[in-house]
């Protein structure tokens, strides 16, 4: 049995923040999620710049049996503010006529006995019209209405709160807007909040999904997302610009609305205040992220004596967050009903660079933010990758400045997490420290949470290096989706949270205050047995073997005179030739589109394979694979927006792009491309420059992952075990100097690695709790097969 001795009498480095949340406005986990407005293109907004099938109306419908008896008119010439110009003329031939909207997903939820605040923007056209709103449930029962009367030329706002007076609510109610008597009014801002917001907070957030993140007790919040920060135009009035903050402050009639680059579009309802309100009210650290004056989606980049105005952008938002009421910014926060300063420690320029585009701006932004608040701890950016040239770059430029952290992103099969657990294991402690802003194992079943809590042991043990680190994305709306898996999963009316949001919620609430030393001691026979247990398992994983297939990635190409190597025993095998064609039908599952070109042995572990390529049609360049279709490496050429090589190892369709950097195809080109293959390491070479290498490493799971803390807030001693595989794991336990009866409180979750929450069943896998004692320093126990353990020893 393993025995670990706990050192719980020097306590080492301070755990800090290391974990928290990340939001971002992606599966409409802003506008018809979190923000709890019930209209959808409450200002007809809406356009197709944002998603093509958008328009002024979208969301809304008339409502009459003829529908030619109303008309609307999408108008510009007068509106309410410049910020949304758009707004909406009804004219209508019949009694109570007009418009109704949907809401978000399936329609408006309304829940029995609550109250709901309805605000709009009338102004009569020829003559005072008497406006009848209403909230209707299905077959159009009425559930509450008001009337209101359009009788000003101006624009003039109403307000009326409709209580549900009834046993049961709706969760596909739509708001209708009327004219009582054939006529004309105009319309802009229609909205409906329930009243019973998180915190009872005006242009509030849903309660019930904010209970879902201060139950995790996170220690900051980063937001306001991701891509959806720096993709975009230059110009902060481009409806598609990038996310500049000081759009979405003050009343939400003058944010100008604004696409979201997750195909839909934004209110900006959410916006800065309102996120840093919400992370003081769950108790996180807010941790802003802004553009850094450049778009890498598009390369778009802000000429360097330019780049004043952006600064001045960061410089401002730290004013604004910070700065007392004589400051310009401290006083518009003031204005706004926070005279406190909400004491912004951490600020992150740019997310998931790629490029020189963004070392070379990002300096200026360090240099000015640092003179001016050389408190506030700056974040740097190194690419999506876990490793290769671009996310070397970033590191580079980090170290180069002096960035307080760097922020890494990777998103990784559960294969990878577990043989990377020891990633950051020789990082040093006087570096720059590891934020580790987006990460997740592609999955929200049980194996994925235990995988990344494995590896979440490995950041406990090197908070020397690692800072910071939050899981991604946060929320996704069930009938809105564009990327999973996600923590949060959510309708117009329920909520849970995935597997990993729990665990993620277990290491948050057992962060501890400091870390502990542990040391694991193996009898020789244990050491040996584990030595031999894992050989077995590194002979017995897939060698970088099997099928070769290539494949043009979007367009057209060849490959010729390709040859694999044998370079221990200098045998060769000549692959076939390959022109091919790729329909855009087919890129769904390229490996089965590619062409099969030969076949590498799979006792051939060293080799080198060689072939050229030439791409003559499409976006982008060449996929070229080995292996079979579950398991196999993926060189990529001329990836991502024809940017860069990759090499990659999926398994049962996950990936984990080992890694990356910059390289693009160029159309009719002949390219001489190289792979040499060393066991698990792989080096790939065009036209004789090497440029990305990588490491294949074997999961090799251990029977335990374990990590120990200090609970300074309360004197407890905290073992996380983690058991990833399918035996049960006994272990000792020696708490150094420690004796006694102590009690225990142990938080545990169990589960089959194939089970996750849904909708239907919320709370299939949840973490349960119980006491229990200990006598002396040392006890044992046996840990279930796939399972999670956090012991909590007070002492
Ligand atoms: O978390 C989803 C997206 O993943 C983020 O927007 C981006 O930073 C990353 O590519």
């Amino acid at each position: 049995m393993q025995t670990f001795h706990i050192n719980t009498k020097e306590k080492r480095e301070e755990t800090g923040d290391l974990f928290g949340i990340f939001f971002e406005d992606i599966n409409h986990a802003a506008d018809g999620g979190l923000y709890a407005e019930l209209i959808q293109n409450r200002a007809f907004e809406f356009d197709p710049i944002d998603n093509k099938e958008y328009h002024a109306l979208y969301a809304w419908e008339k409502v009459c049996q003829d529908k030619e008896a109303v008309e609307l008119t999408i108008l510009t010439d007068s509106p309410y503010t410049e910020k949304n110009p758009h707004y909406l003329r009804i004219e209508t031939k019949k009694t109570l006529s007009g418009i109704k909207n949907k809401g978000f997903s399936k329609g408006i939820a309304l829940k029995a006995k609550e109250t709901y605040h309805f605000s709009c923007y009338l102004r009569m056209v020829n003559k005072p019209a008497d406006i009848k709103v209403r909230l209707v449930g299905k077959n159009g029962y009425e559930y509450t209405s008001a009337i209101l009367k359009a009788d000003s030329c101006e624009w003039k706002k109403h307000t009326v709160d409709f209580y549900i007076n009834e046993d049961e609510g709706c969760g596909e109610a739509q708001l209708e807007v009327l004219c009582c008597e054939p006529g004309s009014f105009e319309l802009d801002f229609v909205s409906l909040f329930p009243h019973d917001t998180y915190k009872n907070r005006k242009n509030g957030l849903r309660k019930d999904l904010c209970k879902l993140l201060e139950a995790m007790h996170p220690k900051f919040i980063r937001f306001p997302g991701g891509c959806l920060v720096h993709d975009g135009k230059l110009d902060e009035n481009a409806r598609d610009s990038m996310y500049r903050w000081k759009n979405t402050i003050g009343p939400v009639e003058n944010r100008p609305a604004r696409r979201n680059n997750w195909g839909y579009n934004q209110t900006l309802g959410l916006g800065y205040y309102e996120y840093f309100q919400l992370a003081e009210d769950i108790g996180a650290e807010p941790l802003p992220v802004i553009p850094a004056a450049y778009d890498p989606h598009h390369q778009r980049k802000v000429s360097l004596d330019e780049l004043k105005p952006w600064i001045d952008d960061a410089l401002d938002l730290i004013e604004f967050a910070n700065g007392d009421e004589t400051t310009v910014w401290g006083k518009k926060r003031t204005q706004l009903g926070h005279p406190k300063p909400f004491g912004l420690k951490y600020l992150a320029i740019g997310n998931e660079e790629v490029g020189e585009g963004f070392t070379e701006r990002y300096p200026y932004f360090h240099k000015a933010i640092r003179e001016k608040y050389p408190d506030i701890k700056l974040i740097g950016s190194a690419s999506p990758f876990a490793a290769g040239g671009e996310y070397e770059r970033g590191w580079k430029s980090a170290r180069e400045c002096g960035c307080d952290l760097i922020d890494e992103h990777f998103y990784m099969n559960t294969d990878w997490m577990i043989a990377n657990t020891d990633r950051y294991d020789n990082f040093k402690k006087d570096d720059s420290k590891v934020f580790l802003g987006e990460y997740a194992s592609w999955g929200n079943k049980w194996e994925n949470a235990l995988a990344e809590a494995a590896f979440m042991t490995g950041l406990e043990k090197n908070v020397h290096a690692v800072a910071l680190a939050c899981y991604a994305p946060m929320f996704a709306n069930v009938d809105y989706i564009n990327w999973k898996p996600d923590m949060i999963w959510f309708d117009s009316q329920n909520s849970y949270g995935s597997v990993n949001y729990h665990v993620q919620s277990m290491f948050m609430r057992h962060q501890g205050t400091h870390r502990l030393d542990f040391e694991l001691e193996e009898s020789p026979k244990e050491q040996y047995d584990r030595i031999v247990n894992e050989n077995k398992i590194k002979e017995k994983a897939k060698t970088i073997s099997g099928e070769v297939r290539v494949k043009v990635h979007d367009g057209e190409g060849a490959f010729f005179d390709a040859l694999v190597t044998n370079t221990k025993t200098g045998e060769k095998i000549h692959l076939s030739n390959h022109e091919g064609t790729m329909k855009q039908a087919e890129q769904r599952n390229a490996f089965a589109a590619a062409q099969k070109i030969g076949e590498i042995p799979s006792d051939w572990t060293e080799y080198t394979l060689t072939l050229k390529a030439k791409q003559t049609s499409g976006r982008k360049g060449f996929l070229i694979y080995i292996g079979e279709e579950n398991n196999h490496i993926l060189w990529t050429l001329g990836g991502w927006q024809n940017l860069d090589i990759c090499l990659e190892r999926f398994k049962d369709n996950k990936g984990a792009c080992l890694s990356e950097s910059m390289f693009s195809v160029v159309r009719h080109h002949e390219y001489n491309l190289k792979l040499n293959v060393n066991d698990r390491k792989m080096e790939a070479f065009a036209d004789g420059v090497s440029m990305v290498s990588a490491e294949d490493r074997v999961a090799v799971a251990k029977p335990l992952y374990i990590s120990t803390a200090y609970d300074g807030k309360c004197g407890d001693v905290i073992i996380k075990a983690i058991n990833v595989t399918e035996r049960a794991s006994d272990a000792r336990f020696v708490l150094q100097g420690i004796t006694g009866r102590h009690s225990v409180t142990l938080e545990q979750m169990k589960a089959m690695p194939y089970e996750e929450n849904t909708m239907d069943s919320p709370n299939k896998v949840v973490p349960y709790t119980y006491d229990e004692f200990i006598n002396g320093g040392s006890f044992t126990r046996s840990f279930e097969p796939f399972s999670i353990t956090v012991m909590r020893i007070h002492l």
